[in-house]
């Protein structure tokens, strides 16, 4: 989730604990698993344009409908984004 080549989420979300510059583009996801059930954080991580169609979070677990990417595989793999999940669900 800090680690620019993969999730990289502090380039747009201030996270629970993470100390320096702290992005505000997106909201901060301190006490986001009590805003949301496991299956809603999946879906935000998996493809958060099924939620805000216009939305500026990339889709980690999807390359569809993507143009000019480097990669067709989705940015995260299914154990990856598991372990954001989890990891999500228990900032409460
Ligand atoms: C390019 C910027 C960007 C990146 C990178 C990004 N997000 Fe987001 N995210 C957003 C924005 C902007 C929103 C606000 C909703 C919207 O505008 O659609 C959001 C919303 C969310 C939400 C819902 C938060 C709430 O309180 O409603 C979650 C959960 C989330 N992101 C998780 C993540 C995780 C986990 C990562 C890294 C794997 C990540 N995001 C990476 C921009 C980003």
């Amino acid at each position: 989730m800090t680690e620019r080549s993969l999730g990289n989420c502090i380039a747009c979300h201030a996270l629970p604990g993470q100390t320096g510059v702290l992005s505000t583009m997106g909201p901060s996801l301190q006490g986001v698993g009590a805003r949301y059930s496991e299956g809603q954080l999946l879906q935000w991580v998996v493809d958060a344009r099924q939620i805000h169609p216009n939305t500026l979070m990339p889709p980690f677990g999807s390359a569809s409908g993507l143009n000019r990417v480097a990669s067709a595989e989705p940015l995260l793999n299914p154990e990856q984004i598991r372990l954001v999940v989890a990891t999500l669900a228990q900032w409460r």
